[in-house]
Formats: structure tokens, C-alpha cells, sequence
């Protein structure tokens, strides 16, 4: 049983994460793990919110299980996912099931094969949550993993392999883990790559 102290902190941290899911999300909300109640109990304080968690779970899952691209589009854009013009999404990309409305691919980027953006992280101390975007015409390297909360600009290119857990700006290119910025060009790279999407 909670003392009512502990019910008070719990109903902060639970109004904490509602304000921030209702504001511009500018920075990702931060919500500590306490002990006396777990996380759980905060990110989904009730049965709608646990109904609406798992269905939305499990049909990014399923939908990520799909190769074709552009059914894929439509079916992560009826989850929320905000997608714009000539996107495209390799086989084995993976989209972060919990509120994916959080995330947001601009025009013509394109997601290589087997790459990861994640909306949310849980670790020993704390729950992360924060929106992804990544720029128009941006090629994210396959097997790349995007943290959540990172803006990646637009027209950059990842390499292979790389783990984004900062924002990138505009026209670079980014490697390894932690991705580093090594180069920075005025080249629109997908240019060549729709010839072989479409
Ligand atoms: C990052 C990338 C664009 C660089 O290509 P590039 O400009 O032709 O660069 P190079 O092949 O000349 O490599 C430059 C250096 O970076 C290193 N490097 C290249 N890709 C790397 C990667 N993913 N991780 C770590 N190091 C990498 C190379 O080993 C080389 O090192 P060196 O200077 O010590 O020899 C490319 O390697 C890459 O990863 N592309 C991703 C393509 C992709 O996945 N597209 C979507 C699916 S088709």
C-alpha cells in the first residue's frame, strides 16, 4: 500500500507525463523510477491506457514484419506515424510501438534495412520518452539505431551500423557508435536512391 505521500508523488509524476505529451516536446520527458510504485503504473494508469498500449504494440510490430514498403506507410500512417511524400521504409525496419505519433519521417527519407528509431528507453534509475525526426531526403544507414528525442536534419546520411544519440544537423554525414559527424556535403543523396525504390 502506498502512503498518502507516495499516491501524491505518483499522481505528480502521472500529470508530469500528460503535460508533456500535451506540449511542443522540445526536450524528451525524464520520469524517475521510485520504488515504492512502478513506472508501469505511471505510463499506463489505467485499463483504456493498457488496452490502448498493447494494441498499439503489437500491430507496430506486426506492421514492422512487413516488406513492402509502401503498405507499410499506409499502415504505420493509420497508427500515427507522421509521414511525409516519397518516403521509404526497408525491410526489417523497426518503429517504436509506444506512441508513435511521436514519430516523424519527412519527405523522400529513406530508412535502410534492419534499422531502429525508438521513441522510449527504460533504464536502472529512469523512463526516457521523446520524438524522432528524422529530415527530408535523409538516408538512415541500415542497421542504424536512433535514440529517442533526436532530430536528425535534413539531407544527412548515416552510416551503416551507427548509433544516433545526438541531433544531426543538415547535410552531414554520420558514423559508428556513438555516431560522429565526419563530413558535410551539399549533395541531395536521395536523388540517386528513388531510382531504385520505386
Ligand atoms: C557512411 C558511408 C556513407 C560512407 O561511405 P563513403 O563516403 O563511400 O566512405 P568510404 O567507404 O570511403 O569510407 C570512409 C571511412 O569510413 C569508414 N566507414 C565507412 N562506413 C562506416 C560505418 N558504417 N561505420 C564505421 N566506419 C565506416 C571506412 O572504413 C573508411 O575508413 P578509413 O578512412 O579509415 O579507411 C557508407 O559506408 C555507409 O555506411 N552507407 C550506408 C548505406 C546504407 O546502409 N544505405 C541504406 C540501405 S541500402
Amino acid at each position: 500500500m502506498l502512503s498518502e505521500e507516495e499516491k501524491l508523488q505518483k499522481k505528480a509524476d502521472i500529470e508530469t507525463l500528460r503535460s508533456w505529451l500535451k506540449s511542443s516536446k522540445t526536450e524528451p520527458c525524464i520520469l524517475p523510477a521510485r520504488k515504492p510504485y512502478k513506472l508501469v503504473s505511471v505510463l499506463l494508469p489505467d485499463i483504456p491506457s493498457h488496452i490502448k498500449f498493447h494494441m498499439s504494440y503489437f500491430f507496430m510490430a506486426l506492421i514492422s514484419k512487413i516488406p513492402w514498403s509502401r503498405l507499410k506507410i499506409f499502415l504505420f500512417r493509420l497508427m500515427g506515424v507522421k509521414i511525409g511524400k516519397g518516403v521509404y521504409i526497408a525491410p526489417r525496419v523497426f518503429l517504436d510501438g509506444m506512441y508513435p505519433s511521436l514519430i516523424e519521417l519527412e519527405d523522400n527519407c529513406f530508412l535502410g534495412g534492419g534499422c531502429i528509431i525508438l521513441t522510449h528507453e527504460n533504464t536502472v534509475d529512469k523512463f526516457r520518452i521523446g520524438p524522432v525526426k528524422i529530415g527530408s531526403n535523409s538516408v538512415i544507414g541500415a542497421f542504424s539505431i536512433v535514440r529517442s528525442g533526436v532530430t536528425i536534419g535534413s539531407n544527412v546520411q548515416t552510416g551503416m551500423g551507427s548509433v544516433v544519440g545526438k541531433d544531426i544537423p543538415d547535410n552531414r554525414v554520420a558514423i559508428g557508435n556513438p555516431a560522429r559527424i565526419v563530413k558535410s556535403h551539399k549533395k541531395q543523396i536521395t536523388e540517386n536512391i528513388s531510382l531504385i525504390t520505386t
